[in-house]
């Protein structure tokens, strides 16, 4: 199909008429299937940011896309005034894909972050006892679920939260993978809840020391206080595992799931966790209208089922391997690249420059121009987070093409 308007014009138009709160890079993709996306072009980059992860299935995802098809000729949203066919039966599904007893479903991923708050901060005051409107809930420095109200309070990003305020209260920040600044924090008896990332996304592919994880459910149990892991980034077998917490065996006491609990075809946030913690919200006090739409249910069982199916979570931890070992071995050669880290296929390089440098924007440049789409997050921090039905073959052409490119940066 020949493009109807070139790159440039589309450009053109979102900058005339769109708002501008996103600095893309210059390519306008009109398709995609598995690891691929292409341009108006009809030029074929390798995706290796995965929609920010999530397109853990692959773009277009054919068992996904029939779920959507079929449903949507079916039943889309019905609203939660009645009961729908498809939400029971996705609930069941997921809650025992995951081991929790129960579900809430919402759309975004910062839906799901404000929705675990909600139900942190109730829990806080009709179980533990915290007295009205004291309830604080503990998050890490640069953490990042989103761009609410609530979140931004949360930030210690200056962009996401200058000239946004006044602020939600109730929020503490203390230093990520810091065992004794979180037990300094939880002597404090209105503490209700703490809300973490088990790897730090958008901060840089941050990976906390083994056993930070346990620890901090291990603390959380003792004072009390509700541990919940925003895994909207790190789930659905990013990280190697369906759940990065996977890896020290622990279980929240609330999960946020978001972005691949879809497949990328559309928006299912959904908060798990147990009976007693869950029934503290009761009807009228919290919601959305797509929140369980029949649509959103049969795709995200679907997509799902995938991830199990086609056993993408080891497929992400073998491929992740092989990435850190080509990275490491390309940074043996170069003094531009200081630094590989992740686990699975979230992985990040730290480029030898300033974060304020506009090195790690030119080597994302030139890796578009090789045919590999990826994007800086911090400045002098590049994330690769390919679909994880990538193939080692495929992997191993696109550290090729980052080598290459890095070799060209002057
Ligand atoms: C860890 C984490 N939580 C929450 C969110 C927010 O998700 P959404 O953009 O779907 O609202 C993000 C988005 O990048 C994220 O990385």
């Amino acid at each position: 199909m020949l493009a109807t308007f070139s790159s440039q014009e589309l450009i053109a138009l979102e900058q005339r008429y769109g708002a501008h709160n996103y600095h893309p890079l210059p390519v306008v993709l009109a398709k995609g299937k598995g690891v691929y996306l292409w341009d108006v072009e009809g030029r074929r980059y390798f995706d290796f940011l995965s929609a920010y992860s999530a397109v853990n299935q692959g773009h277009c995802h054919p068992r996904i896309i029939q779920a959507l098809i079929e449903q949507a000729q079916t039943l889309t949203l019905t609203s939660r005034a009645f009961y729908n066919d498809k939400l029971g039966l996705y609930e069941q599904f997921i809650t025992e894909f995951f081991g929790y007893d129960r579900v809430l479903p919402m759309n975004t991923g910062v839906e799901g972050g404000e929705t675990a708050i909600k139900i942190c901060r109730k829990w806080g005051y009709e179980v533990k006892g915290i007295p009205t409107n004291q309830a604080k809930i503990i998050f890490a420095r640069r953490n990042f679920w989103g761009r609410t109200m609530a979140a931004i309070s949360s930030s210690t990003d200056p962009k996401s939260f200058t000239n946004f305020g006044p602020y939600m209260p109730g929020f503490e920040i203390i230093p990520y993978d810091d065992i004794p600044a979180l037990a300094a924090a939880l002597e404090d008896p209105h503490v209700a809840g703490v809300m973490l990332e088990p790897i730090q996304g958008e901060a840089g592919v941050i990976v906390p020391q083994e056993g930070y994880l346990k620890q901090v459910s291990a603390l959380c149990r003792t004072k009390n206080v509700l541990f919940i892991a925003d895994e909207v980034q790190t789930g659905i077998a990013r990280t190697g595992r369906m759940l990065a917490c996977d890896y020290e065996n622990v279980k929240p006491d609330i999960l946020i799931l978001g972005k691949a609990l879809s497949g990328g075809v559309y928006p299912v946030s959904a908060v798990l966790t147990s009976h007693e913690i869950m029934n503290c919200i009761r009807p009228g006090e919290h919601g959305s209208t797509y929140g369980g739409n029949p649509l959103a249910c049969a795709v995200a069982m679907a997509a799902l089922q995938v991830v199990k199916d086609e056993n993408l979570a080891e497929n992400a931890e073998r491929m992740g391997h092989i990435f850190r070992a080509r990275m490491n071995a390309m940074i043996q050669k170069t003094d531009k690249v200081t630094q590989v880290r992740g686990k699975g296929l979230l992985n990040a390089i730290v480029i030898n420059d300033t974060p304020e440098s506009d090195t790690a924007w030119n080597l994302c440049l030139a890796m578009k121009e090789r045919g590999l789409l990826a994007k800086p997050t911090h400045g002098n921090i590049i994330r690769f987070a390919p679909p994880l039905v990538i193939t080692e073959e495929q992997l191993h052409q696109c550290c090729d093409i980052i080598e290459d490119a890095v070799q060209s940066l002057l």
